[in-house]
């Protein structure tokens, strides 16, 4: 009688165990819970991060965060091996040094890029870009040609100032960037030619704005974000943002690149915390 009592409480015991498994599990707050992946983040801290974003995106961001932060990690290890702001947003309130020039800058004419003009420079990996992209154009009929690409901090500031003589300095401001704020020193932007706003109607401006991100290249100043972008809609001014980078960003961020360049900014040390936690 003792015996087989003993033996039944035995066999009680892992049932015990998954009951008290489930009662642990079903305490835990889904706040707590982290995220998929391998950025060790909890629901609740991510969900913070997108705090800052217009409720669709980050909506869409949400429901889709497991893959939004494998997307996270890939450009994360990205920057880590590019010393060169790839990924960083250069504008009115983020200079880059005056002595910044990267160090693997090649000549695009030589590179079989089509240009309007000689001796343009971009950093390699903007350069292949462009040749791969100004390929799949080509094979459509369509000439994409570069008109401006990488400028020192100098030469910017040079420009900056004539432009301030022959159109005033309110006028030059909305068009022009100041020496250090302005994306062409990064050695990953190029001007397309024609550069003027009748770009966006030729053939080329509306391949490059249906196709450009497949090549990883981004529109800086889109229309009507002057006030967020600090300059005026330029159609022909595409900044080379990595593939990964502009599928995230047209994926995630409505194809904006100051939403997606910003977000990263202001998160990317905290996940890269949060990647290296075992
Ligand atoms: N036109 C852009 C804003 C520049 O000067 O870099
Ligand atoms: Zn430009």
């Amino acid at each position: 009688m003792l015996l087989q009592g003993s033996s039944t409480k035995r066999a009680l015991i892992p049932f015990l165990i998954v009951f008290l498994c489930l009662l642990i599990i079903s305490c835990v707050n889904p706040e707590d819970k982290y995220v998929e992946g391998n950025i060790k983040i909890t629901e609740k801290e991510f969900a913070e991060t997108l705090g800052n974003l217009p409720a669709d995106v980050a909506e869409n961001i949400l429901a889709k965060r497991a893959v939004f932060l494998s997307y996270i990690e890939k450009l994360i290890n990205i920057s880590r091996q590019d010393e060169n702001f790839i990924l960083f947003p250069v504008d009115k309130t983020r200079f880059l040094p005056e002595t910044f020039r990267p160090s693997d800058l090649v000549d695009l004419e030589r590179e079989g890029v089509s240009v309007a003009r000689r001796g343009l420079l971009l950093r390699a990996n903007a350069a292949a870009a462009l040749l791969e992209m100004h390929r799949a154009a080509s094979s459509e009929g369509i000439l994409l040609s570069a008109a401006s690409a990488f400028r020192t901090f100098e030469h910017q500031r040079n420009i900056h100032n004539n432009f301030i003589r022959t159109h005033g300095q309110e006028a030059t401001e909305r068009f022009s960037a100041p020496p250090g704020a302005s994306q062409h020193q990064l050695g990953t932007a190029v001007d397309f030619f024609p550069i003027a706003v009748e770009f966006k109607d030729t053939r080329a401006g509306r391949w490059i704005k249906e196709n450009g991100w497949r090549y990883g290249f981004s529109l800086s100043y889109p229309y009507n974000f002057e006030e967020i972008t600090g300059y005026m809609y330029e159609p022909w001014h595409y900044r080379y943002i990595t593939k990964e980078g502009a599928l995230v960003e047209r994926e995630f961020f409505g194809g904006l690149q100051f939403l997606f360049l910003n977000y990263l900014a202001e998160h990317k040390g905290f996940f890269k915390e949060r990647l290296a936690v075992e």
